[in-house]
């Protein structure tokens, strides 16, 4: 079964002003648990903004987006916050770690957002951060961080909620490419757990890494077979 499905998805910014962007015209795409997807595309083609409406970050202008087979209500903001919250891990090119504070807080933060103790949340963390395999830096100052270890402390804080979706965009942008593919082949292995897993990327070789490849291009989607 498919765990998303997008069906005639369409997004235009700026509706009703003299300059409307098309970004989506008309998007098909599912994926299930297990697949690891690669989005490619030059820049402006839409890759972000595909991201953000399967993450639930942004809402789309028409057509119909099914999570878990239930229709997503984007302008129901309780259901959404519930989604992104429970359903989706985002990993990002800069990381999006708050830098003055301990690994430990990173990655439990998306967990003090719901309703839980702080030990448990500090277990379940603890847990994320061996699956990342940092474990070792749980004490430390994100600042004191290489990029490849930020990016894990992203992964670990992206999975501590054990969603059933992750979503990277350019996830190995700020990285050097050793360091960027181990951070994919993490990813692509938490597919393989059952996961699913979709990684926006300008990089071939990180795109061939992934058990599917997608192009963008003019609004469209099509697969790279
Ligand atoms: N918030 C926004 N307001 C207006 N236009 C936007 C916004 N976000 C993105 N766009 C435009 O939508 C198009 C697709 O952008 P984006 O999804 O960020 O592309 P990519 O991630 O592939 O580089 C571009 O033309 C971009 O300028
Ligand atoms: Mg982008």
């Amino acid at each position: 079964m498919n765990i998303l499905e997008l069906k005639s998805v369409t997004k235009t910014y700026n509706i009703g002003s003299e300059k409307p962007v098309y970004a989506l015209k008309g998007i098909d795409f599912a994926a299930k648990s297990g697949e690891s997807i690669a989005i490619q595309g030059v820049s402006g083609s839409g890759k972000s903004t595909l991201l953000n409406i399967i993450g639930c970050l942004d809402s789309l202008t028409s057509g119909e987006y099914y999570l878990d087979g239930e229709k997503v209500q984007f302008s129901n903001n309780k259901h959404i916050a519930k989604i992104r919250n429970k359903k989706i891990g985002f990993v990002l090119q800069n990381f999006g770690l708050l830098n003055d504070r301990y690994v430990s807080d990173n990655i439990a933060l998306p967990l003090l957002l719901g309703n839980i103790s702080i030990g448990k949340a500090d277990k379940l963390a603890l847990s994320a951060a061996k699956s990342a395999g940092i474990d070792q830096l749980y004490d430390k100052k994100v600042k004191k961080l290489s990029g490849g270890e930020m990016q894990r402390v992203a992964i670990a804080r992206a999975i501590v909620t054990d969603p059933e979706i992750i979503l990277a965009d350019e996830p190995t942008g700020s990285l050097d490419k050793a360091t960027g593919r181990q951070i994919v082949e993490m990813l692509v292995q938490m597919a393989q757990s059952g996961k699913t897993v979709i990684i926006v990327t300008h990089d071939d070789s990180v795109a061939e890494m992934c058990s599917r490849r997608f192009y963008i291009e003019d609004g469209q989607i099509r697969e790279v077979i």
